[in-house]
Order: structure tokens, then sequence, then C-alpha cells
């Protein structure tokens, strides 16, 4: 990762339906692993060694910042293929703040 990934700052400001977008890209592209709610349950969670984190668990992003978010949603990292050109950089955004809002508070 770049070292200027990591200070990257969110410019998007989400709407109701920029998440909406977001869950339903998440449905598509993420879910399979990451499963529906975040919990990292998806049908093919089974498979990845070591188990996939609970974002429903706020402890589970707190060391990673939006902008490092932003990079591994964009570029994949180890067993997860990024988004790349499927999304473009505002969806990208919107995708951090709908994995951010898994947390319970
Ligand atoms: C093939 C299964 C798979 C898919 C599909 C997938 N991921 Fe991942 N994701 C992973 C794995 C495995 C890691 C841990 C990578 C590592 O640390 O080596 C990861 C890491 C992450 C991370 C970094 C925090 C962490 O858990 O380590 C985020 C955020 C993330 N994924 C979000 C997403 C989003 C959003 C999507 C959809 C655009 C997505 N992932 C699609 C498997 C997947």
């Amino acid at each position: 990762m770049p070292a200027d990934a990591k200070t990257l700052v969110n410019p998007v400001k989400p709407t109701a339906e920029s998440q909406a977008q977001a869950k339903k890209m998440y449905g598509y592209d993420c879910a399979v692993c990451h499963g529906e709610n975040g919990n990292g349950k998806g049908d093919l969670a089974a498979d990845i060694k070591p188990p996939l984190k609970d974002y429903t668990d706020p402890a589970a992003l707190k060391d990673l910042s939006d902008g490092e978010i932003f990079y591994i949603i964009k570029n994949g990292k180890g067993q997860m293929t990024g988004e790349g050109d499927r999304l473009n950089t505002d969806g990208v955004w919107n995708m951090v703040i709908l994995v951010r809002s898994f947390a319970k508070k």
C-alpha cells in the first residue's frame, strides 16, 4: 500500500440514495465472503483462512484508516479481489462508509 493511502480523507457525504447503491453493490460483490451484514459469514467464508473479521464488532476495523479501507476495496488484498474499475471513486468511498456502518453502536 502506498504511504499516502493511509491519510486520504473521505470526501464523500453519504446520502440515503448513495448508501442504498453501496448496499446493492456490496450484495453483489462482497456479501459472498463478508456476509450480508458484514459479520464475516458469507457463503465462501468457510474456505477462507484465517477467518474473516466480523465488522459488526466495532474493534474489527478500528486500526484501519478510511484511506486504507478505500485502498483495499479498490485494489483487493490477499484472497480478496478489489473492485478495480467496477466502482468509481465516489462509489468506493460510499462503500467505506457502508462497511463502517456495520459496527454495532
Ligand atoms: C473472495 C472473498 C472476498 C470478497 C468477494 C471480498 N473480500 Fe474483502 N477481504 C477478504 C479477505 C480474505 C480479506 C483479508 C485480506 C488479508 O488481510 O489478507 C479481506 C479484507 C477486507 C477489508 C480489510 C479489513 C479486513 O477485514 O482485513 C475490507 C474493508 C474488505 N475486505 C471489504 C470488502 C468489500 C467492501 C468487498 C466488496 C467490494 C470485499 N471486501 C470483497 C475476502 C473478500
